[in-house]
Protein backbone atom coordinates (compact mmCIF):
# COMPACT_ATOMS: atom_id res chain seq x y z
CA UNK A 1 0.00 0.00 0.00
CA UNK A 2 1.83 3.63 -1.40
CA UNK A 3 -0.09 6.73 -1.02
CA UNK A 4 2.96 8.64 -1.60
CA UNK A 5 2.03 11.74 -3.68
CA UNK A 6 -1.60 11.33 -1.96
CA UNK A 7 -3.54 14.57 -0.33
CA UNK A 8 -5.89 13.39 2.24
CA UNK A 9 -8.47 15.24 4.37
CA UNK A 10 -9.25 13.64 8.04
CA UNK A 11 -12.10 15.72 9.27
CA UNK A 12 -12.44 15.15 13.34
CA UNK A 13 -9.18 14.76 13.59
CA UNK A 14 -7.49 15.76 16.80
CA UNK A 15 -8.08 12.66 18.41
CA UNK A 16 -9.87 9.54 18.62
CA UNK A 17 -10.27 7.32 15.39
CA UNK A 18 -9.57 10.52 13.06
CA UNK A 19 -6.34 11.05 14.35
CA UNK A 20 -5.44 7.30 13.91
CA UNK A 21 -6.68 7.35 10.73
CA UNK A 22 -4.37 10.57 10.06
CA UNK A 23 -1.48 9.09 11.19
CA UNK A 24 -2.19 6.06 9.60
CA UNK A 25 -2.83 7.54 6.08
CA UNK A 26 0.72 9.42 6.51
CA UNK A 27 2.33 6.16 7.50
CA UNK A 28 1.72 4.71 4.17
CA UNK A 29 2.85 8.32 2.61
CA UNK A 30 -0.07 10.45 2.48
CA UNK A 31 0.24 14.01 2.83
CA UNK A 32 -2.51 14.69 5.48
CA UNK A 33 -4.78 17.75 6.00
CA UNK A 34 -6.25 17.28 9.84
CA UNK A 35 -9.06 19.87 10.93
CA UNK A 36 -11.53 19.68 14.03
CA UNK A 37 -13.24 22.24 15.74
CA UNK A 38 -10.86 22.00 18.36
CA UNK A 39 -6.87 22.61 17.66
CA UNK A 40 -5.42 19.24 15.29
CA UNK A 41 -1.86 21.13 15.37
CA UNK A 42 -0.50 18.52 17.84
CA UNK A 43 -1.57 16.00 15.58
CA UNK A 44 0.11 17.80 12.47
CA UNK A 45 2.83 17.90 14.56
CA UNK A 46 3.14 14.61 14.95
CA UNK A 47 3.03 13.46 11.41
CA UNK A 48 5.58 16.09 10.18
CA UNK A 49 7.55 14.11 12.90
CA UNK A 50 7.22 11.03 10.75
CA UNK A 51 8.69 13.26 8.06
CA UNK A 52 5.62 13.90 6.15
CA UNK A 53 3.60 17.10 5.11
CA UNK A 54 0.53 18.16 7.48
CA UNK A 55 -1.29 20.94 7.60
CA UNK A 56 -3.96 21.77 10.30
CA UNK A 57 -6.70 23.96 9.79
CA UNK A 58 -9.71 24.72 11.94
CA UNK A 59 -13.11 24.05 10.50
CA UNK A 60 -16.12 23.17 11.77
CA UNK A 61 -17.69 20.86 8.68
CA UNK A 62 -21.30 21.47 9.39
CA UNK A 63 -20.75 25.06 7.92
CA UNK A 64 -20.94 25.90 4.35
CA UNK A 65 -17.71 28.27 4.81
CA UNK A 66 -15.68 26.35 6.59
CA UNK A 67 -15.66 23.40 4.19
CA UNK A 68 -14.79 25.82 1.57
CA UNK A 69 -12.36 27.68 3.49
CA UNK A 70 -10.47 24.71 4.36
CA UNK A 71 -10.95 23.01 0.49
CA UNK A 72 -9.55 25.76 -1.28
CA UNK A 73 -6.57 26.05 1.60
CA UNK A 74 -5.59 22.55 0.93
CA UNK A 75 -5.92 22.90 -3.00
CA UNK A 76 -4.14 26.46 -2.66
CA UNK A 77 -1.38 24.39 -0.34
CA UNK A 78 -0.72 21.29 -2.12
CA UNK A 79 -2.74 21.75 -5.22
CA UNK A 80 -5.16 18.63 -5.25
CA UNK A 81 -7.47 16.35 -3.12
CA UNK A 82 -7.32 12.62 -3.56
CA UNK A 83 -8.63 11.28 -0.52
CA UNK A 84 -12.01 12.50 1.73
CA UNK A 85 -12.38 10.86 4.72
CA UNK A 86 -15.72 12.07 6.62
CA UNK A 87 -15.14 10.76 10.34
CA UNK A 88 -16.36 13.96 12.27
CA UNK A 89 -18.92 13.26 14.86
CA UNK A 90 -21.14 13.76 17.94
CA UNK A 91 -23.80 11.88 19.55
CA UNK A 92 -26.35 13.77 21.79
CA UNK A 93 -28.46 10.29 23.00
CA UNK A 94 -32.06 10.57 23.98
CA UNK A 95 -34.86 8.79 23.71
CA UNK A 96 -37.46 10.07 21.42
CA UNK A 97 -39.63 10.47 23.37
CA UNK A 98 -37.65 13.58 25.17
CA UNK A 99 -35.12 14.00 22.29
CA UNK A 100 -35.02 17.73 21.67
CA UNK A 101 -35.27 19.76 17.98
CA UNK A 102 -31.98 20.98 19.08
CA UNK A 103 -30.15 17.73 19.64
CA UNK A 104 -31.50 15.95 16.63
CA UNK A 105 -30.97 18.96 14.47
CA UNK A 106 -27.73 19.28 16.01
CA UNK A 107 -26.66 15.41 15.34
CA UNK A 108 -27.91 15.78 11.96
CA UNK A 109 -25.72 18.34 10.77
CA UNK A 110 -22.62 17.50 12.43
CA UNK A 111 -22.97 13.98 11.40
CA UNK A 112 -24.72 14.01 8.14
CA UNK A 113 -24.55 17.36 6.24
CA UNK A 114 -20.94 18.03 6.89
CA UNK A 115 -20.63 14.59 4.40
CA UNK A 116 -22.60 16.11 2.06
CA UNK A 117 -20.89 19.74 2.00
CA UNK A 118 -17.44 18.27 2.33
CA UNK A 119 -17.91 15.75 -0.48
CA UNK A 120 -19.77 18.42 -2.96
CA UNK A 121 -16.67 20.47 -2.08
CA UNK A 122 -13.82 18.08 -3.19
CA UNK A 123 -15.41 16.33 -5.94
CA UNK A 124 -14.53 19.14 -8.41
CA UNK A 125 -10.93 19.19 -8.40
CA UNK A 126 -10.99 15.43 -8.15
CA UNK A 127 -12.73 15.19 -10.75
CA UNK A 128 -10.24 17.04 -13.12
CA UNK A 129 -7.55 14.23 -11.27
CA UNK A 130 -9.90 11.91 -12.77
CA UNK A 131 -8.99 10.37 -9.21
CA UNK A 132 -10.38 10.69 -5.75
CA UNK A 133 -11.55 8.56 -2.27
CA UNK A 134 -14.28 9.56 -0.64
CA UNK A 135 -14.91 7.21 2.37
CA UNK A 136 -17.13 8.28 4.94
CA UNK A 137 -17.46 6.83 8.68
CA UNK A 138 -21.20 5.59 9.45
CA UNK A 139 -21.71 3.24 12.14
CA UNK A 140 -23.11 -0.22 12.50
CA UNK A 141 -26.15 1.65 14.47
CA UNK A 142 -27.11 3.11 10.42
CA UNK A 143 -27.58 -0.90 9.74
CA UNK A 144 -29.33 -2.27 12.98
CA UNK A 145 -30.65 0.92 14.88
CA UNK A 146 -30.10 1.45 18.74
CA UNK A 147 -32.53 2.51 21.80
CA UNK A 148 -31.82 6.62 22.36
CA UNK A 149 -29.51 7.25 19.22
CA UNK A 150 -32.90 8.24 16.42
CA UNK A 151 -30.73 11.39 15.85
CA UNK A 152 -26.87 9.50 15.32
CA UNK A 153 -28.62 6.40 13.62
CA UNK A 154 -30.46 8.18 11.38
CA UNK A 155 -27.40 10.36 10.40
CA UNK A 156 -25.09 7.33 9.87
CA UNK A 157 -27.76 5.49 7.56
CA UNK A 158 -28.63 8.29 5.89
CA UNK A 159 -24.64 8.40 5.22
CA UNK A 160 -24.93 4.78 3.49
CA UNK A 161 -27.60 5.75 1.40
CA UNK A 162 -25.19 9.00 0.41
CA UNK A 163 -22.39 7.08 -0.32
CA UNK A 164 -24.06 4.42 -2.54
CA UNK A 165 -25.78 7.52 -4.54
CA UNK A 166 -22.35 9.35 -4.90
CA UNK A 167 -20.75 6.36 -5.94
CA UNK A 168 -23.16 5.93 -8.73
CA UNK A 169 -23.15 9.79 -9.84
CA UNK A 170 -18.99 9.82 -10.05
CA UNK A 171 -17.76 6.05 -10.83
CA UNK A 172 -17.28 7.11 -14.35
CA UNK A 173 -14.93 9.80 -13.15
CA UNK A 174 -12.10 7.68 -11.50
CA UNK A 175 -13.81 8.28 -8.05
CA UNK A 176 -14.90 5.55 -5.56
CA UNK A 177 -17.23 6.40 -2.47
CA UNK A 178 -17.52 3.71 0.48
CA UNK A 179 -18.79 3.76 4.18
CA UNK A 180 -17.19 2.18 6.87
CA UNK A 181 -19.23 1.14 9.62
CA UNK A 182 -17.49 0.52 12.84
CA UNK A 183 -18.76 -1.42 15.79
CA UNK A 184 -17.91 -0.85 19.31
CA UNK A 185 -14.60 0.83 19.24
CA UNK A 186 -12.04 1.28 22.16
CA UNK A 187 -12.47 4.75 22.98
CA UNK A 188 -12.98 7.74 25.34
CA UNK A 189 -16.93 7.17 25.22
CA UNK A 190 -16.31 3.21 25.59
CA UNK A 191 -13.91 3.41 28.14
CA UNK A 192 -16.65 5.10 30.58
CA UNK A 193 -18.96 2.45 30.40
CA UNK A 194 -19.36 0.52 33.40
CA UNK A 195 -17.97 -2.98 33.45
CA UNK A 196 -21.41 -4.88 33.33
CA UNK A 197 -22.20 -3.13 30.83
CA UNK A 198 -18.91 -4.39 28.83
CA UNK A 199 -19.59 -7.73 29.61
CA UNK A 200 -22.85 -7.61 28.16
CA UNK A 201 -21.69 -5.73 25.32
CA UNK A 202 -19.26 -8.74 24.66
CA UNK A 203 -21.58 -11.20 23.91
CA UNK A 204 -22.73 -9.71 21.42
CA UNK A 205 -19.56 -9.57 19.40
CA UNK A 206 -19.05 -12.83 17.87
CA UNK A 207 -15.12 -12.39 18.42
CA UNK A 208 -15.40 -11.60 21.73
CA UNK A 209 -13.31 -8.13 22.29
CA UNK A 210 -13.50 -4.30 21.12
CA UNK A 211 -12.12 -3.27 18.22
CA UNK A 212 -9.26 -0.41 18.40
CA UNK A 213 -9.33 3.32 16.74
CA UNK A 214 -6.37 1.22 14.53
CA UNK A 215 -8.45 -1.38 13.10
CA UNK A 216 -10.68 1.16 11.42
CA UNK A 217 -8.19 3.62 10.34
CA UNK A 218 -6.49 0.15 8.89
CA UNK A 219 -9.90 -0.08 6.93
CA UNK A 220 -9.58 3.30 6.03
CA UNK A 221 -6.34 3.10 4.49
CA UNK A 222 -7.28 -0.26 2.58
CA UNK A 223 -10.33 1.87 0.58
CA UNK A 224 -8.06 4.80 0.01
CA UNK A 225 -5.74 2.19 -2.39
CA UNK A 226 -4.91 1.78 -5.30
CA UNK A 227 -5.27 -1.58 -4.73
CA UNK A 228 -8.72 -0.78 -3.30
CA UNK A 229 -9.59 0.40 -7.11
CA UNK A 230 -12.18 -2.13 -8.03
CA UNK A 231 -14.69 -1.26 -4.97
CA UNK A 232 -16.83 1.28 -5.03
CA UNK A 233 -20.80 2.00 -2.83
CA UNK A 234 -19.86 -0.64 -0.56
CA UNK A 235 -20.15 -0.64 3.31
CA UNK A 236 -17.68 -1.98 4.88
CA UNK A 237 -18.26 -3.32 8.75
CA UNK A 238 -15.51 -2.96 11.03
CA UNK A 239 -17.41 -4.76 13.76
CA UNK A 240 -16.56 -8.23 15.11
CA UNK A 241 -19.11 -9.61 13.55
CA UNK A 242 -21.59 -7.91 15.69
CA UNK A 243 -24.33 -6.68 13.35
CA UNK A 244 -24.42 -9.96 11.56
CA UNK A 245 -26.25 -8.91 8.79
N1 LIG B 1 -16.15 5.30 19.10
C1 LIG B 1 -16.96 4.38 18.58
O1 LIG B 1 -17.20 3.33 19.18
C2 LIG B 1 -17.60 4.62 17.22
C3 LIG B 1 -18.39 3.61 16.67
C4 LIG B 1 -18.98 3.80 15.42
C5 LIG B 1 -18.76 5.00 14.74
N2 LIG B 1 -18.00 5.97 15.30
C6 LIG B 1 -17.82 7.20 14.52
O2 LIG B 1 -16.44 7.43 14.31
C7 LIG B 1 -16.19 8.82 14.22
C8 LIG B 1 -15.12 9.22 15.22
O3 LIG B 1 -15.55 8.86 16.52
P1 LIG B 1 -14.61 9.02 17.83
O4 LIG B 1 -15.07 7.98 18.79
O5 LIG B 1 -13.19 9.08 17.44
O6 LIG B 1 -15.13 10.45 18.36
P2 LIG B 1 -14.38 11.58 19.20
O7 LIG B 1 -15.45 12.33 19.91
O8 LIG B 1 -13.23 11.04 19.99
O9 LIG B 1 -13.75 12.52 18.05
C9 LIG B 1 -14.57 13.25 17.19
C10 LIG B 1 -13.75 14.29 16.46
O10 LIG B 1 -14.65 15.07 15.66
C11 LIG B 1 -14.41 16.45 15.90
N3 LIG B 1 -15.65 17.20 15.66
C12 LIG B 1 -16.80 17.19 16.38
N4 LIG B 1 -17.68 18.04 15.85
C13 LIG B 1 -17.09 18.60 14.75
C14 LIG B 1 -17.49 19.55 13.78
N5 LIG B 1 -18.68 20.13 13.82
N6 LIG B 1 -16.60 19.89 12.81
C15 LIG B 1 -15.37 19.33 12.77
N7 LIG B 1 -14.94 18.42 13.66
C16 LIG B 1 -15.78 18.06 14.63
C17 LIG B 1 -13.91 16.53 17.34
O11 LIG B 1 -13.19 17.74 17.53
C18 LIG B 1 -13.03 15.27 17.38
O12 LIG B 1 -11.74 15.55 16.85
C19 LIG B 1 -17.53 9.51 14.46
O13 LIG B 1 -18.14 9.80 13.22
C20 LIG B 1 -18.31 8.46 15.22
O14 LIG B 1 -19.69 8.64 15.06
C21 LIG B 1 -17.41 5.81 16.52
Amino acid sequence: MDLSHKVAIVTGSARGIGREIALKLAEVGATVVVTATTSAEPVAEEIREMKRPSLAVPADVSLVADVAALVDAVVANYGRVDILVNNAGIARDQLLMRMSDEDWDKVLNVNLKSVFLCTRAVLRPMMKQRWGRIISISSVVGIVGNPGQANYSSAKAGIIGFTKTIAREVGSRGITVNAIAPGFIDTRMTQQLAEEQRQELMKRIPLGFLGTARDVAEAVAFLASEEARYITAQVLRVDGGMAGV
